[in-house]
């Protein structure tokens, strides 16, 4: 069997990097428009950073797995072409700012209309609208009648930073199909039986097309909802001297709630949360339901605040300014153990930072000083005086040049190297008083304190 995937970013990649590695009889080709990127996939550095992903790239690539620019042969020899562009917020027109943006989705159905001499089984891997499938499917007939098309929905529910160990072991897969008729029924069994190559058939789950679409929206909108919810009260916990992190503990033991995603933050990141509420927002209002639509669009506010909340705290306690001063950030990737800064809160925290003439001193052990520079490079509209700011962005190459001379330590990304770090000759270096900001609550406050940081984090 010969399979593609028109796509291959951090879901595109992996996801078949695995198939690839779980599957020897089957043909993989990850396609892609961006040379640069298929490049990388081909060489010793891989684009995306995943811890295990180079072993599985490494044991396939070559065998079965092949990385190329060739979209079209891709399209022509495969049986499943998996679809895995990107589908970022529309920034313009109708639904600015909250509907998906579809052309990428739309543009690669025409390409294996136009391309495809036999019938193709279509799976929807992008996070999508719901009814998007639908849309596919009339492209590809209307485009192309001489061939049958079958359109799966495969949502992606790994989670970056343990993407490889979400696709080896995943809690489910998810397809949807139209199985009423004997083609729809036949395709999802195809794809089925790739995944029971590894995975137990009691995990594969097979719903109708539209089910799956909202699984997804509706799986990203719970876990941010989990969150925006914890976060909301590590406000309340400030206030009142509790600490949201017993908080957290206490409640995730009662098993009908559970332990998981109730970590407090500066809120969440990735390119998926907040894209998702909003697809669903927009779906919401679409279909004239204004109250499900708020509802879930006060996730979204919740988590702005808590990133706004978060810079607010810093210049408070810093006397109320920290025009000049220098600001060591620790952390800029949107999680722990990926170089994504898609919707990183690092980005809004820092941006609100510099807004305040703040000098930031970066440090992330992933991200690089280019995808930093841009990640905070002035948006069209948002901030223009950040332009002129940029030489107060340095990025550091370790975090104790970081910590040099700087007046406050801010920690945005849980990484597990920042546990470590010898903090008393980082207060050694620093500025008088010297400051802590824990975003992510991972350093001990008792023992920051006892070196002589005044120190805060979040919920406490
Ligand atoms: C993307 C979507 O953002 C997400 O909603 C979905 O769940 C999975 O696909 P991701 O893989 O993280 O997630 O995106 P990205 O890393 O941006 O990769 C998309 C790739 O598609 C890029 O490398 C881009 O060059 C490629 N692409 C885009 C094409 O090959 N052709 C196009 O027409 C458009
Ligand atoms: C998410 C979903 O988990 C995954 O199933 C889906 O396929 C894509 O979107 P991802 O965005 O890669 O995955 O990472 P995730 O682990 O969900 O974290 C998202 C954000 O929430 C991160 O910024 C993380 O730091 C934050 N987070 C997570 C918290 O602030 N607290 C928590 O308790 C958990």
């Amino acid at each position: 069997m010969k399979i593609c995937c028109v796509g291959a970013g951090y879901v595109g990649g992996p996801t078949m990097a695995m198939i690839a590695y779980k599957c020897p009889g089957i043909e993989v080709r990850v396609v892609d428009v961006d040379s640069d990127r298929i490049a990388a996939w081909n060489s010793e550095t891989l684009p995306v950073f995943e811890p295990g992903l180079d072993d599985v790239v490494l044991k396939a690539r070559g065998r079965n797995l092949f990385f190329s620019t060739d979209v079209d042969g891709a399209i022509r020899d495969s049986e499943i072409i998996f679809v895995s562009v990107n589908t970022p917020t529309k920034t313009y027109g109708m639904g600015a700012n909250r509907a998906a943006d579809l052309r990428f989705v739309e543009a690669c159905a025409r390409r294996i209309a136009e391309v495809a001499q036999d019938p193709k089984i279509v799976v929807e891997k992008s996070t999508l609208p719901v009814r998007t499938a639908e849309s596919i499917s009339r492209i590809l007939h209307g485009t192309n009648s001489r061939n049958g098309f079958q359109i799966l929905s495969n949502p992606e529910f790994l989670a970056e930073g343990t993407a490889i160990k979400n696709l080896e072991d995943p809690d489910r897969v998810l397809i949807g199909g139209e199985s009423s008729d004997a083609e729809g029924k036949e395709a999802v069994e195809k794809l089925v039986s790739i995944y029971a190559q590894w995975i137990p058939r009691d995990r594969i789950l097979t719903t109708n097309t539209w089910s799956s679409e909202l699984s997804k929206l509706t799986a990203n909108a719970f876990l941010a909802q989990r969150i925006s919810s914890i976060n909301s009260i590590s406000a309340v916990c400030e206030a009142t001297g509790a600490d949201v992190d017993e908080v957290a503990y206490a409640i995730g033991k009662d098993s009908r709630i559970g332990p998981k995603f109730l970590q407090a933050s500066v809120g969440f990141g990735g390119s998926c949360f907040k894209k998702d509420i909003l697809n669903l927002v927009y779906l919401c209002d679409y279909f004239g339901l204004p109250e499900v639509a708020q509802y879930w669009e006060q996730v979204v506010r919740m988590n702005d605040w808590q990133k706004r909340r978060f810079s607010e705290r810093i210049v408070k306690v810093l006397f109320n300014t920290v025009a000049d001063k220098k600001l060591a950030i620790l952390g800029f990737s949107f999680k722990k153990d990926t170089n994504d800064t898609r919707e990183s809160p690092a980005i809004d925290i820092c941006r609100a930072l510099l807004e305040e003439k703040a000098g930031l001193s970066i440090y992330d052990p992933r991200v690089t000083k280019e995808q930093i520079k841009a990640g905070l490079s002035p948006v069209k509209g948002v901030s223009e005086s950040t332009a002129q700011d940029d030489h107060r962005i340095q990025v550091a190459s370790d975090p104790y040049q970081a910590a040099d001379g700087a007046h406050a330590l801010v920690v945005l990304t849980e990484w597990d190297e920042f546990v470590r770090l010898d903090y008393d000759r980082i207060y050694q270096s620093m500025k008088r008083p010297a400051f802590a900001f824990d975003g992510r609550n991972i350093l001990n406050q008792s023992e920051l304190r006892q070196i002589g940081f005044e120190s805060y984090a979040i919920g406490r």
